[in-house]
């Protein structure tokens, strides 16, 4: 059976492919789960000194999938996805990202805590968690406001549009946007860069540009309980049915 998160370890640099291809990259629980455990193993392992996460074939990761936002809703801090989001905040190792196509909801939100971030010039970014009548998680909520201001944040995050790379890297969620046939090799290049640096000179500068994780957990907690709670509510169960019935959701019913 093919696997749907890839992990190989090579010259320092522990790559987690996302390989899911038929569900554009869609996350379940278990891939979040597995996602979590490897970038928890990285921290221990002496010869992990990056890790870089991208996505095969056209997708970094359409988002959370939909399905399973159904068949296993969030509950509690030990959920797979909870401890995948606090695990990419918490980490002391730097993380880079090399974002190969689409990037929905999480897909987005997991580049505002990775270090370095390579954008295909075709990769496309959205926020939808409004349009699904969901709320923001992965202290997005937090950074993107403090990144762009609010009313760059709103646009984003209650439009939910689809913007592209340049736009990312105006935004400076994008360190970079290159030729997507040069991504891969950017991406890894950098990382093995990282890989050769004094590696606690790099935790201790990672750490110090990152003094308010605190804050950036309690953001997590908030959002987490308002997500949970909206993941069962009839506007959202409305919009999911619509995606799979392949149709607009009509929230005319809801006040
Ligand atoms: N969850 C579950 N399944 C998903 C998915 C997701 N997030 N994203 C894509 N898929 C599935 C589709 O249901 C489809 O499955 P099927 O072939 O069994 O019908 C398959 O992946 C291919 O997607 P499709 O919609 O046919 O491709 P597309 O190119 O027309 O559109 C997307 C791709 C990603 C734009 C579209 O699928 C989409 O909007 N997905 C939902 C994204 C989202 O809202 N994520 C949650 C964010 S919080």
């Amino acid at each position: 059976m093919t696997k749907p998160i890839l992990i190989e370890i090579l010259d320092g640099v522990q790559t987690l492919t996302i390989n899911r291809a038929d569900k554009k990259n869609a996350l379940t629980q278990e891939m979040y789960g597995q996602l979590a455990d490897a970038l928890r193993d990285a921290e221990d392992n002496p010869d992990i000194r990056v890790s870089l996460i991208t996505g095969v074939a056209d997708s970094f990761t359409s988002g959370n999938d939909i399905m399973d936002f159904i068949q296993n809703p969030v509950s509690g801090e030990d959920a797979p996805v909870i401890r995948f989001l606090y695990a990419l905040a918490e980490v002391r190792k730097p993380l880079v990202a090399a974002v190969n196509g689409l990037a929905i909801g999480v897909g987005t939100t997991m580049l505002l805590h990775c270090d370095l971030v390579y954008a295909a010039d075709t990769a496309t970014f959205s926020l939808p968690f409004v349009n699904l009548a969901l709320v923001p998680e992965a202290a997005s909520s937090l950074l993107l406001p403090r990144m762009l201001g609010h009313q760059r944040a709103a646009e984003l995050l209650m439009l939910g549009e689809t913007f592209t790379a340049d736009f990312a890297h105006d935004a400076g969620i994008v360190t970079a946007v290159v030729p997507a046939r040069e991504l891969q090799e950017k991406a890894l290049g950098t990382a093995k860069k990282l890989a050769a640096k004094a590696p606690e000179a790099l935790r201790l500068t990672k750490s110090l540009m990152k003094a308010n994780t605190d804050q950036v957990l309690q953001a997590m907690r908030t959002e987490g309980a308002a997500f949970a709670g909206r993941l069962t509510s009839p506007e959202a169960r409305e919009a999911m049915q619509a995606f799979m019935e392949r149709r607009s959701p009509d929230f005319s019913k809801f006040s």
